[in-house]
């Protein structure tokens, strides 16, 4: 039976989710196979997002399958998404897939997508005979903040927290958030998630100011995925700089970043870019940060993404 997934599913879906993923590595062959189980917060943060279009598979009160979607304005995506091994090949990731698909184009997405390991040719010839089109790799750039050498950030610049900000100065930022998402991609709002990762203490948003004027936002998480991981990173998913002569901001967006990291005390940062927008990925691995992950995105035919190739848009559908 197909149905909607509820807060009461999350423990048996975060067991379906370590088991399966941790076959599916094994089977592809990779050393470090073992997928632990999520955080609990986090999960139950990843299902408030679009709850709408989460859906889990049972069959004798055990879920066998899930799926989780999220809507950003009217970006949306889908995944993880998995049906236990013994459970594979009888048509379950199909329908939780057209179910959740089905949810996110009646919430009115206009890009619709997911990301995928790249090694499973299996995963591809699924996706594609559901219509999504592999593209390009999404990868985690990654450099070490040192906390002893600190970098200030030139007079003309300024940076703030969403966190630091409180009533009318925190609904501004948030109207700036979704001001500035939408330079970067007509279809991008993200005040709701900003709003969501503050009420679940799992990150934060920056707004970076040259002269006053807003330039460019961040949005990561500081907290971790899974229970057994140790908390050192800052994984920034969402954000960009929007003037078209981003360059020179950069250097100022990077300095926000390593005094998010301390003052998170984290000791990484990681940002988390398409290689679709190959200027601002060619610009990140000259500033010295380097790859430690990449997936596939799949795109849905007719639901492609709006954003400029050229625009310097961090963001992953993860
Ligand atoms: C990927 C996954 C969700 C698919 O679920 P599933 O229940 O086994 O797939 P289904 O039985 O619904 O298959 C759906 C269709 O894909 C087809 N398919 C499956 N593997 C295929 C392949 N390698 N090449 C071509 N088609 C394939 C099936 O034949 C079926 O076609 P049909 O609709 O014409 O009958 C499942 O294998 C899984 O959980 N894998 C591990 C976790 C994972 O990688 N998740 C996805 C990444 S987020």
């Amino acid at each position: 039976m197909l149905r909607h997934m509820q807060i009461e599913d999350l423990r048996e879906v975060n067991s379906v989710l370590s088991r399966t993923f941790t076959h599916a590595r094994w089977e592809q062959g990779l050393q470090a196979y073992h997928v632990p189980t999520c955080c609990m917060p986090f999960l139950e943060m990843y299902l408030q997002r679009f709850p709408h279009g989460s859906y889990v598979i049972e069959g004798r009160h055990r879920i066998r399958g899930f799926i989780f979607a999220h809507l950003w304005g009217k970006v949306g995506w889908v995944g993880p998404l998995a049906v236990l091994p013994d459970w594979q090949g009888r048509g379950y990731g199909r329908d939780l897939l057209d179910a959740s698909v089905q949810s996110l184009k009646d919430a009115g997405a206009a890009t619709l997508g997911l990301e995928s390991a790249p090694l499973s040719y299996r995963n591809i010839g699924f996706y594609v005979k559901k219509h999504f089109m592999p593209g390009y790799l999404t990868v985690d750039l990654s450099r070490e903040v040192q906390s002893r050498k600190i970098e200030r950030l030139p007079p003309s610049y300024r940076a703030e927290s969403l966190s630091g900000l409180d009533g009318a100065a925190q609904r501004r930022a948030m109207d700036t958030l979704d001001q500035l998402a939408n330079q970067l991609d007509p279809n991008l709002q993200v005040s709701g998630e900003a709003a969501l990762l503050r009420r679940y203490g799992y990150g934060d948003a920056w707004l970076l100011y040259h002269h006053d004027a807003p330039v460019g936002f961040a949005i990561g998480h500081t907290e971790k995925y899974y229970e057994k991981e140790k908390r050192r990173h800052l994984k920034v998913y969402l954000g960009g700089l929007i003037r078209r002569t981003w360059q020179d901001d950069l250097d100022a967006f990077l300095i926000m970043l390593a005094q998010w990291t301390r003052e998170a005390k984290l000791k990484y940062m990681i940002l988390r870019i398409s290689a679709r927008h190959q200027d601002g990925f060619r610009a990140l691995i000259r500033k010295g940060l380097e790859p430690v992950h990449a997936d596939l995105r799949f795109v849905l035919n007719g639901y492609e993404e709006r954003s400029r190739s050229e625009v310097f848009y961090l963001n992953k559908w993860e």
